[in-house]
């Protein structure tokens, strides 16, 4: 198939892309670069040996998407782009709600004018807010607890309602539970900018020294260790997921909403030992209050995914640590892995 990704050449769609090219599908990257590496194209290129056509545009240029849909004839859109950082979106909703919300909006009457009626869309599992428990089902009831995740749902939503009245022929709302690691050539990866938001890169930026120590807020709670649990994924599993739906998808002209995940909650302090024991690296940790909204504890039941179209984590945790420093090593210039 031809595929427009949408984010593309950002953390998870350029996997994304590196996987659907091996698979043999022809990949268009959309991106307007807000939060992605200029280079990632040419990484993309050395990495599968194939060039891949960029078209730089926002989704919100409804004039500029819709010309591109129909320029390179796509069979169907994975849409990535979107802004992801919770404190941020409580700071400028208005933001969240224009890129996400009117951006998905403007990419779905684009896709409608090109006459393109299939999409894989990247949610979250932020949409299950506190969950009563874990592993947690795709009926689970949603719950939004910030405006990024409320986004999200209304992204799902919009998505689910243009499937259920027909304007879609075929569409996968993936709910991704916490993605890590990098692609394991160390080609690409992810670049958060400034202090990061989430759990690993902030690790590998302590193993390079660039960040003194590891604040563990909470140590109070119900889990094994005390520490917040949380199912992460290898984002080269969560790659192969993205390929999988595509296929499914196109292939029976269905719509479905899927969580990704291991079904495995991994502790701050299990992360961190693992990581410690793959790299041969010290992570100083420092423990901190609890945050205020923080879950302690939750993991997907990934079964429907495999029930659908045979999708299953293959990857485990010392991958999801190796990749990870090996990504941040070689960006760090550190030679020892
Ligand atoms: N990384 C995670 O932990 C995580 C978890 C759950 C869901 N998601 C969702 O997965 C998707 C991809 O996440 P990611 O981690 O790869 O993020 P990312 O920021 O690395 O990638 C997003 C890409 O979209 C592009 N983009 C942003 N706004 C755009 C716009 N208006 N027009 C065109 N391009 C635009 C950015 O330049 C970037 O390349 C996002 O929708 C995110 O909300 C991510």
């Amino acid at each position: 198939m031809r595929i427009i990704l949408t984010g593309g050449a950002g953390y998870i769609g350029s996997h994304t892309a590196a996987v659907l090219v091996e698979r043999g599908h022809e990949v268009i990257i959309l991106d307007n670069f807000v939060n992605a590496e200029r280079d990632v194209p040419a990484r993309l290129k050395s990495l599968t040996g194939r060039e891949i056509t960029i078209i730089e545009a926002d989704i919100r240029s409804t004039e500029a998407v819709t010309a591109a849909l129909q320029a390179h004839r796509v069979d169907a859109v994975i849409h990535f782009a979107a802004l992801k950082a919770v404190g941020e979106s409580e700071a400028d909703p208005l933001l969240y709600y224009d890129i996400n919300i009117i951006g998905t909006i403007r990419l779905l009457q684009s896709m409608q004018a090109a006459g393109i009626g299939r999409i894989v869309f990247s949610s979250s599992a932020t949409v299950y807010g506190q969950p009563d428990s874990s592993p947690i089902l795709e009926n689970a009831p949603t719950r939004v607890e910030n405006i990024y995740g409320r986004t999200k749902l209304v992204m799902e939503d919009l998505i689910r309602d243009l499937a259920r009245v027909g304007k879609l022929k075929a569409a996968a709302n993936l709910r991704y539970f916490n993605p890590v690691g990098a692609h394991p050539s160390a080609l690409i990866g992810e670049t958060p900018r400034g202090v990061p938001n989430n759990l690993m890169p902030y690790v590998t930026q302590v193993a390079t020294g660039e960040r003194p120590y590891l604040n563990v807020f909470g140590k109070d709670y119900p889990t094994r260790d005390g520490t917040g649990e949380r199912d992460y994924i290898h984002v080269m599993d969560l790659a192969v997921a993205h390929a999988m739906a595509l296929e499914h998808i196109c292939g029976n002209d269905v719509s479905v909403t899927v969580n990704l995940g291991t079904g495995h909650g991994t502790t701050v302090l299990e992360l961190v030992k693992a990581f410690e024991t793959v790299t041969g690296k010290t992570i100083p940790v420092s423990i901190a209050p609890r945050r205020a909204g923080d879950v302690a504890s939750y993991y997907a039941d990934p079964a429907l995914a495999q029930r659908l179209f045979g999708w299953k984590a293959t990857l485990n945790l010392e991958d999801m640590c190796r990749d990870s420093w090996r990504w941040q090593a070689k960006r760090a210039g550190i030679n020892d892995v």
